[in-house]
């Protein structure tokens, strides 16, 4: 939902330019969770006259005279709309109060945020960081949601407190002041520390979050913790020394490490990979301290007095700088649709072998699933879409009954879901709250839970028995592409792995095994379909609806076309099941609303032939996607638009189906003046309700 960012500079020399570019840039890199607004939080000048977002009629002076001597207000700059209207508003604030950006910092601790608006409006007052009050004593970046902030509103207000926003996230600061304050009126000066302030913090919040900490009363420190939603610590040693593997310190033996350094906390991967490959996924419940060059994590268990300190090594990240920047294209979202015969690529690697798949993450549980009675597949939008479009394919290899629940539908109806149930669970973020809500209510019913994921560390591959990730990297174009085709892929391998006990279907599988290997290329030849999809596109650049008709493997193929259109294009359009269309839609049909029908070689072939004649009869204004060769077959006497894609194996095709459109997607969008990446009132991850 939105995107959280820090860096620490520690015993290195850096500018106040300097950290604030690497803060603009960590926000542009997650500008794709959120981008109604945004802000940052840097140090002033010590003892800095200067304090901006005071609480109304509060000077700020007494809190100020409580500050460490130091220590000054940090300063806040939040604006509404994308980065780029920050980043202006942050240079021309900075040029009226006369800020020295060339002061350099040998230790700097500074917060990021970008949103994407649940609780208020997008207006400076509701962006973040938000603040304890006059003078910032205490500053909080959050991701998610705190669902018992109105009572701790209350409270905090019967307590004095005075809010500024309709946020949920503004009771977390000023709970921090007023928890400090509380300690430090009863046990004196420099008795709590930030750590104790933060994990007392935690004990009263109850929600999602991950949360990023920054302080007057700690200066050159941060905190990060979460709850949820996904965080990573990311490490940049400036020495020689390797840190891959070394052990955090424990807290209460926390030596000075004089190293100089550069840390980062960051909502994800993208954000850090430019800095470092150095990494760390922050778990549940962990309190992640940085200060004098140490990091330090905290346990927080509810049912224990004090936290717990514990030792995590830093990973390795296998991402590529490229993955995160445009190259030689114009937008994420077209980059991405061509890079699909290197994601479908890294999607198989290593998993298909001999004539069989190998999929790690689920080996060890084939026999259960293969024992279940139902397996259902669970998730929202383009996920949706993907198991939908697997979903024939493991009916006709598992033999066992396959159904289909969008996450927030079966949670309104609280669905039966049965121990003897196999829940598939499909997610490019693994962050969807609707999914994440549905995986915990299965585990309660007992079902086996398995992830469909492409986020390593995500709380839905955590929560789940087991899994298997779709590899397809780094996708930041809010339009899901590449992940939606290698989400099918993965399935697929998934329906086979499960089938591979079957002599009946072993020369069916070796086909599908076959055409897998071969998928990447023919993916490249249906992207040489991106000029005649850009010229389609002119020519619909004008229209007010389009519809799109599937059947059979290629249902899922006119829904996620439609969504893709709709989405990004800002164009009504609608995917149907053309078996359906008799029922109701036909009625819409005439001259001027554009049909496309997708009848590529599949059983249901002469089905869809017969759709295309009732249209036709209709003077419908039809464009046919069918396989090559099949013009004159779908469509005698040209009387009709055709797209001729490659012909792959029946399960397969969907892979290749969706590739004319998410290219006429993207064009109707350029073409209509819209933003690709990051459509109107879209987030990347949902983490709300
Ligand atoms: C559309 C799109 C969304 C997501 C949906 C679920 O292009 O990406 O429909 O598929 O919001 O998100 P994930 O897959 O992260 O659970």
């Amino acid at each position: 939902m939105c995107g959280i960012f820090a860096f620490l500079n520690y015993n290195v020399a850096r500018e106040r330019r300097y950290i604030l570019e690497v803060l603009f840039n960590g926000l542009r890199r997650l500008e794709y969770r959120g981008y109604d607004s945004s802000g940052i939080a840097i140090d002033a000048d010590l003892r800095s006259p200067v304090t901006i977002d005071k609480g109304e009629g509060n000077d700020g002076g007494e809190e100020a005279s409580r500050l460490p001597y130091n220590s000054a207000p940090p300063l806040v700059f939040r604006q509404e709309g994308k980065i780029e209207s920050l980043v202006r508003s942050v240079y021309s604030e900075v040029d009226a109060m006369d800020l020295n950006l060339e002061k350099s910092f040998s230790v700097h601790a500074g917060i990021a945020h970008t949103r994407w608006a649940t609780h208020g409006v997008p207006s400076p007052r509701n962006s973040h960081p938000q603040s304890s009050g006059a003078c910032n004593e205490f500053l909080v970046v959050h991701n998610g949601i705190i669902t018992n902030y109105e009572v701790l509103k209350e409270t905090l207000i019967r307590h004095g407190f005075t809010f500024e926003s309709e946020t949920d996230t503004e009771v977390i600061p000023k709970l921090a002041k007023f928890v400090f304050d509380k300690a430090r009126d009863e046990e004196g000066e420099q008795t709590v520390t930030f750590s104790q302030v933060v994990t007392e913090v935690m004990r009263q919040l109850e929600g999602a979050y991950a949360l990023i900490f920054k302080s007057a009363h700690y200066p050159n420190e941060l905190i990060a913790c979460k709850r949820g939603s996904t965080l990573i610590l990311g490490v940049k040693e400036l020495s020689d020394d390797k840190n891959s593997g070394k052990l955090f310190h424990d807290v209460k033996a926390l030596t000075k490490d004089e190293k100089p350094k550069e840390l980062f906390f960051s909502s994800d991967l993208c954000a850090i990979v430019e800095h470092t490959k150095n990494y760390l996924a922050i778990e549940d419940n962990e309190v992640v301290h940085i200060k004098d060059g140490c990091v330090s994590i905290l346990k927080f268990d509810y049912g224990r007095e004090k936290p717990a300190s514990v030792q995590r090594a830093l990973s390795v990240l296998e991402m590529e700088v490229e993955q995160i920047k445009k190259g030689n294209y114009d937008h994420f979202m077209q980059k991405e649709i061509h890079e699909q015969p290197h994601s479908l690529t890294t999607t198989m690697r290593g998993r298909l072998k001999d004539n069989s798949v190998v999929l790690g993450g689920l080996k060890d549980h084939l026999k259960t699933i293969r024992h279940s009675r139902r397996i259902i597949f669970i998730g929202c939008g383009t996920s949706y879409n993907a198991a939908l479009a697997a979903r024939p394919f493991l009916e006709e290899l598992s033999g066992i009954p396959v159904t289909m629940e969008l996450a927030s539908d079966l949670l309104d109806r609280q669905g039966p879901i049965y121990r003897e149930d196999t829940a598939v669970f499909v997610s490019q973020s693994g962050e969807t709250a609707d999914t994440l809500l549905a995986l915990e209510y299965a585990l309660g019913n007992g079902a086996l839970c398995v992830g469909v994921t492409n986020t390593v560390g995500s709380t839905l591959a955590r929560r789940t028995h087991c899994g298997v990730h779709i590899n397809a990297g780094c996708e930041i174009g809010v339009a899901s592409t590449k992940a939606y085709t290698s989400q099918i892929v993965v399935m697929a391998m998934m329906a086979l792995a499960i089938g591979a006990d079957k002599i009946s279907t072993q020369a069916r599988r070796e086909a599908i095994i076959n055409g897998l290997s071969d998928l990447p290329k023919k993916v490249s030849e249906v992207l040489k379909l991106d000029g005649e999809m850009r010229d389609l596109a002119k020519s619909l650049i004008d229209t007010q609806s389009l519809l799109v008709f599937g059947r059979g493997y290629n249902y899922a193929t006119a829904l996620e076309g439609a969504l893709k259109v709709k989405e990004v294009a800002l164009m009504h359009s609608e995917g149907m099941l053309a078996g359906e269309m008799k029922h109701g839609p036909l009625a819409l049909v005439d001259e001027t609303l554009p049909i496309i029908v997708i009848a590529t070689h599949d059983a249901c072939f002469s089905k869809q032939q017969s759709v295309i004649q009732q249209l036709h009869a209709r003077k419908g204004r039809l464009i046919v996607m069918c396989s090559e060769g099949d013009a004159t077959s779908v469509c005698p006497m040209g009387s009709c638009r055709v797209i001729e894609v490659p012909q792959v194996a029946d399960c397969l095709q969907p892979v290749i189906n969706i590739i004319p459109m998410q290219l006429l997607a993207y064009h109707l969008t350029v073409l209509r003046g819209y933003d690709v990446d990051q459509p109107r009132n879209l987030a990347k991850s949902v983490t709300t309700e």
